[in-house]
């Protein structure tokens, strides 16, 4: 029977799964659970104090723009400083025309299924993907196509033979470090996937809140963006500065799309919250930024190499996993006969949590997988987590 509140949800909504984090959220409550679930940043890496100058700097310096209405695309010096970085860095040739101010990029990955997705129309994902990218997708009742993902990157003629599908829209891939498994695609995968969709009318989006957290080897070119018009960049402060401001951003060279998309974000928010970029752009001008990347960087590895350093010798050989060059996610594959999920209800018993695998699939099955993060916990829970899991194991 539905309840009164239930009739007054769209379909859509109402055949969304009920949400697995909620429930595992639930369970992993206690406070002396050591968690690797979650996937937030070391509160280390936030720039406190600068961004204390700067909030107090930027209330001297801009005054009543802080705190009016603004521009829906973001303030231009935001944008400016976002398209020089993106230029000097990648080589993208954009200018801020091309860029779209976004409440964190899980906003853009909202605005972008709402302006082209009818129900039915085809999505194509990295099997495993980001699970918050599928939730929001599956708001507006897609197909998808899931495309294995591998050491090596996305499985080639797995996509060609996606893209066959009918009204397929876009192509959803985050090529550093990705959640959940931290794999990075090679830069052969990635001219690869660009021959297969280069001559085709579908958007690529290139997700990328990790790329600039790269321990070890060079950066790799993008796929496609600034070269393919109907790549769709997303960028984001969350990983490299602050999560809570909420400040993330589109590149696309597409102007009719990027108005498009940018018509659907007035409509959401009008603008992301003005204060934010303005506090931004001026820690982003008055500070070492890359200075402070690179902090989080020596921070994010070291805390890696500890908890696979527990896991090698903890962990029995029949249990694989990632060893990511960047990021901040292991992915583990338990043996033949486990379910994650019963592993994640065990080692929530020995007070650890893990993210069992199953909401990063497109289609519920019984998976062997789970993700770890490294980035939330202390070197001291890391190897004290690491060995009662290993004892479980
Ligand atoms: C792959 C990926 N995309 C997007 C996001 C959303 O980030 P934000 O909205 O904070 O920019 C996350 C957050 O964890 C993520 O892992």
């Amino acid at each position: 029977m539905e309840t009164t509140t239930q009739q007054l949800l769209c379909k859509n909504v109402k055949a969304l799964p009920p949400s697995f984090i909620k429930g595992m959220l639930k369970a992993t409550q206690d406070p002396e659970i050591i968690s690797f679930s979650g996937g937030l940043p070391s509160p280390l890496s936030f720039p406190m104090e600068a961004l204390g100058k700067s909030m107090a700097h930027a209330v001297e310096r801009y005054g009543t723009k802080l705190f009016q209405y603004s521009l829906t695309a973001g303030i231009p010096e935001l944008r400016e400083f976002i398209a020089a970085r993106c230029n000097e860095k990648y080589g993208l040739g954009v200018t801020a025309a091309d860029i779209l101010i976004t409440t964190g990029s899980q906003q853009a990955l909202d605005l972008i299924a709402k302006v082209t997705l009818d129900p039915g129309d085809g999505v194509i994902v990295e099997e495993p993907g980001y699970l918050g990218a599928l939730q929001t997708f599956l708001q507006y009742a897609p197909t998808f196509h899931p495309v294995a993902l591998s050491e090596d990157g996305l499985d080639v003629e797995g996509l060609a033979s996606a893209l066959a599908a009918p009204r397929v829209k876009f192509i959803y891939t985050v090529p550093n470090f990705q959640n959940p498994t931290g794999l990075t695609y090679s830069a052969q995968n990635r001219k690869a996937v660009y021959n297969v969709i280069r001559d085709k009318n579908v958007i690529l989006i290139e997700d990328d809140p990790y790329g600039e957290l790269r321990f070890d080897g060079k950066t790799l070119p993008y796929i496609a963006a600034g070269r393919f018009d109907n790549c769709i960049l997303l960028g984001s402060f969350s990983k490299t500065a602050t999560p809570g401001m909420r400040v993330g951003y589109l590149v696309c060279k597409n102007a009719e799309l990027l108005e498009t998309i940018a018509a659907a974000k007035e409509s959401s928010d009008v603008h992301t919250s003005v204060l934010s970029q303005y506090v931004l752009y001026d820690y982003l001008t008055h500070n070492d930024y890359d200075g402070h990347i690179a902090e989080i960087r020596a921070l994010y590895e070291s805390q890696c190499k500890t908890m696979l350093d527990a896991m090698s010798e903890c962990f029995p050989a029949s249990v694989s996993y990632t060893r990511p060059d960047g990021g901040m996610f292991i992915w583990c594959t338990l043996p033949e006969g486990k379910t994650a999920l019963d592993f994640f209800y065990e080692a929530v018993e020995c007070k650890v949590a893990v993210a069992p695998g199953d909401p990063f699939y497109t289609a519920p099955k019984a998976v062997r997988t789970f993700r770890l993060n490294y980035t939330n916990a202390s070197k001291e829970e890391i190897r004290e987590g690491i060995r009662r899991l290993g004892t479980l194991l």
